[in-house]
C-alpha cells in the first residue's frame, strides 16, 4: 500500500526553519515563521498563562470528556472577546461558538461545514499559505480575489471589489480580520463597510479568519471589521486562534463561531458543525481552553494579559519603525516606509529571489521566497546586521 506514495514537496516555511537550524553562521536570523519573539529572540510563556496553569493544576477535578463543543465557559468567553459583550448577534441568540484545535482546526471544520451547503471558497491573493490546502482537504474548490498590489505596496481594493461583485451568492469568501498574513495590509473601516454591504447585497457568506486579535491596533480595534460584518449580514463564520495572542502555540486552541439568521437556524448550523467535529477528532483539546477561560474569568489575569499583549503589539510596531529607519541609515535609497503602514507580524520586503538567496547563503538571513518577513523576529540587537545585509544585496 505505502509503496504507491510519493515524497510530497517540503513545506516552504518549515523547510526553511530546518535549514536555518543547521546553519552555523553566528549572526543568522530566521525571518520565516509567524511566531512572536521578544527582544532576546525567545517566545516565553506569558505570566498570565503561568498563573492560570497553577490555578488549573490546583483546581482541576476531572479529565472526563467535555463533548464535541469543548468547554462552554471558554466558548462563551471567546464569543465575548470576538464580538464584544453587547453585540446584536449575542442579544438575538444568533451565534454559537465551539472550541477547536487551533485556528487551523477551526478553519478545517468550517471548510467541511461549508462543503455541506456549497462548494467554493474565495481567498485573497495572496493569503496564508495553508488556506488553500486546508480548504481543498475539506473538499472545497478554492478561488482567489485580488488583494495586494505588489507594485504599489498597497491594497488593491478596486480589484478586490470588482472580483467580489462576481462571486455567486452561495459561495463563501474568506477575509482576514486584521494583520493580514502575509501582506500586513488591512482593510480600513470604510472598506470593511463596503465589503459588508456587498456581502449583504450579493448574499455570499463571509468567513472571517482572526488569528492575530490584539497584535494590530488593540483587541477592540482588530475586531472592528468582523463585528461590523456580523452587524450587517445574516450569516457568517468566524475562525479564531489563541496561538498568537495568548502565546499558546503548541496547546492548539482556537474557536469556530457560526452566525445564522435566527436562533433556530443557528442551532441547526451548530448541530451540523458538531457532527463534523465528531467524525474528525471527536472532541477538542481542553488544556489551552482552560487557561484562556481562567484568564478571561479573572479581572486581575485579564488585566495582566492585556498588558502582556500590549508589550508584544508595541514591540512589533516598534520593530517596523526601527527596520525602516535603520535601512535609511545604512544608505538604502529605496522607500520601505510602507512597512510602517502595515499591521501585525508580516510584510513583504519586495526584494528579488536572487537577493533572498544571497541573504541566506552569504549572511544566514532566512526569508521565504515570496519575500515575506516576520517582523516579530527583528530585535534591536539584530536589526543592524539585518539592514547592513539587505543594503549589501540591494
Ligand atoms: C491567517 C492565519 N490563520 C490561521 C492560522 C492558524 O493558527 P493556529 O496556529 O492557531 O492553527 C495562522 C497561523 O499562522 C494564520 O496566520
Amino acid at each position: 500500500m505505502f509503496s504507491q506514495l510519493q515524497q510530497p514537496p517540503a513545506d516552504p516555511i518549515l523547510g526553511l526553519s530546518i535549514k536555518f537550524k543547521s546553519d552555523n553562521k553566528p549572526n543568522k536570523i530566521d525571518l520565516g515563521p509567524g511566531i512572536y519573539k521578544d527582544e532576546h529572540g525567545e517566545t516565553p510563556v506569558l505570566a498570565c498563562v503561568k498563573a492560570a496553569e497553577q490555578f488549573r493544576t490546583a483546581n482541576e477535578t476531572s479529565k472526563t470528556y467535555l463533548g464535541s463543543a469543548g468547554s462552554a465557559l471558554f466558548n462563551e468567553k471567546m464569543t465575548q472577546l470576538l464580538m464584544g459583550e453587547d453585540h446584536k448577534v449575542i442579544n438575538e441568540n444568533r451565534i454559537r461558538t465551539i472550541s477547536a484545535p487551533g485556528g487551523t482546526g477551526a478553519l478545517r471544520i468550517a471548510g467541511e461545514l461549508i462543503n455541506k451547503c456549497s462548494n467554493t471558497i474565495w481567498v485573497s491573493n495572496p493569503t496564508w499559505a495553508n488556506h488553500q490546502g486546508v480548504f481543498t482537504a475539506a473538499g472545497l474548490k478554492v478561488k482567489t480575489y485580488p488583494y495586494y498590489d505588489y507594485q504599489n505596496k498597497n491594497l488593491d481594493f478596486d480589484g478586490m471589489m470588482e472580483a467580489l461583485k462576481q462571486v455567486p451568492k452561495d459561495d463563501a469568501v474568506l477575509l482576514h480580520a486584521c494583520c493580514h498574513n502575509p501582506s500586513g495590509m488591512d482593510l480600513s473601516r470604510e472598506q470593511w463597510q463596503q465589503v459588508a454591504e456587498l456581502s449583504k447585497e450579493i448574499g455570499f457568506t463571509p468567513i472571517i479568519d482572526i488569528a492575530y486579535q490584539g497584535f494590530g491596533n488593540g483587541l477592540e480595534e482588530d475586531s472592528y471589521g468582523l463585528r461590523l460584518m456580523a452587524d450587517t449580514v445574516e450569516q457568517m463564520i468566524v475562525c479564531s486562534s489563541c496561538s498568537k495572542n495568548f502565546a499558546l502555540y503548541r496547546e492548539r486552541i482556537g474557536a469556530c463561531s457560526v452566525i445564522a439568521k435566527d436562533a433556530a437556524s443557528t442551532d441547526i448550523v451548530h448541530a451540523v458543525l458538531l457532527r463534523v467535529v465528531r467524525v474528525n477528532y471527536s472532541m477538542p483539546p481542553a488544556h489551552g481552553a482552560a487557561l484562556v477561560e481562567t484568564i478571561l474569568s479573572s479581572d486581575e489575569l485579564t488585566q495582566e494579559w492585556h498588558g502582556e499583549l500590549q508589550v508584544m503589539r508595541e514591540r512589533i510596531s516598534g520593530m517596523r519603525h526601527l527596520l525602516v529607519d535603520t535601512l535609511k541609515a545604512k544608505g538604502v535609497s529605496r522607500d520601505f516606509s510602507f512597512i510602517t503602514r502595515q499591521n501585525g507580524m508580516f510584510s513583504f520586503l519586495g526584494i528579488e529571489p536572487a537577493q533572498i538567496e544571497r541573504l541566506q547563503d552569504e549572511f544566514g538571513i532566512y526569508i521565504v521566497n515570496s519575500s515575506r518577513i516576520s517582523v516579530a523576529a527583528i530585535s534591536p540587537s539584530n536589526v543592524d546586521y539585518l539592514c547592513q545585509s539587505i543594503a549589501t544585496v540591494l
